[in-house]
């Protein structure tokens, strides 16, 4: 069965860990025959990419770039795994107060170093968590869970 990663940074409680209980529940009640395995960006581990056949990564704006945790990740994974998850799709998802495109582009970046493919475009939430940002986070989880369970990316 496809398994998608989920690799969150963020304040615990905050808009990010709201959004993946969210994230969660939605593609669980999917019913898309996937496994979404769900990690702390400071926990997740080389394997866990080795593993994936998708990826969703989330993360706050922090000084216009994304949080530390995730950068952590990056930092401990890149090596590890290099060569080794080229053309694994993910998509991301940025909180921000005011902008997010800082991270996006750094995310890109590095996301490019790893071969990675971008599925869709950056969801970037921008302040509270309205309705509509929710079903636009929903819109992109199914996204993924859907294609990765038909085998479409
Ligand atoms: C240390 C720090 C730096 C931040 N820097 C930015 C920033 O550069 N640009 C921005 O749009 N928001 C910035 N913010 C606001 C956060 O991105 C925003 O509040 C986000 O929703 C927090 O997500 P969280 O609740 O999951 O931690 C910053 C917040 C903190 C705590």
């Amino acid at each position: 069965m496809s398994r998608l990663l989920l690799v969150y940074a963020g304040q615990p409680g905050g808009r990010i860990h709201r959004m993946v209980n969210a994230l969660q529940r939605i593609i669980s009640d999917s019913g898309e025959p996937i496994t979404l395995v769900v990690r702390p960006a400071l926990q997740a581990t080389a394997a866990d990419l080795l593993d994936a056949s998708g990826l969703l990564l989330a993360t706050p704006e922090h000084f216009g770039y994304m949080a530390g945790a995730l950068k952590d990740f990056f930092d401990r994974t890149f090596y590890p795994v290099e060569g080794k998850t080229t053309g694994l799709p993910y998509a991301l998802l940025v909180s921000a107060g005011t902008d997010g495109t800082g991270t996006c582009r750094a995310v890109e970046r590095i996301a490019r170093g790893y071969g990675w493919r971008e599925i869709a475009a950056p969801l970037i939430v921008v302040g509270d968590i309205t309705d509509e940002a929710l079903s636009q986070v929903a819109e992109l989880g199914v996204t993924l869970a859907a294609g990765l369970a038909a085998g479409i990316f």
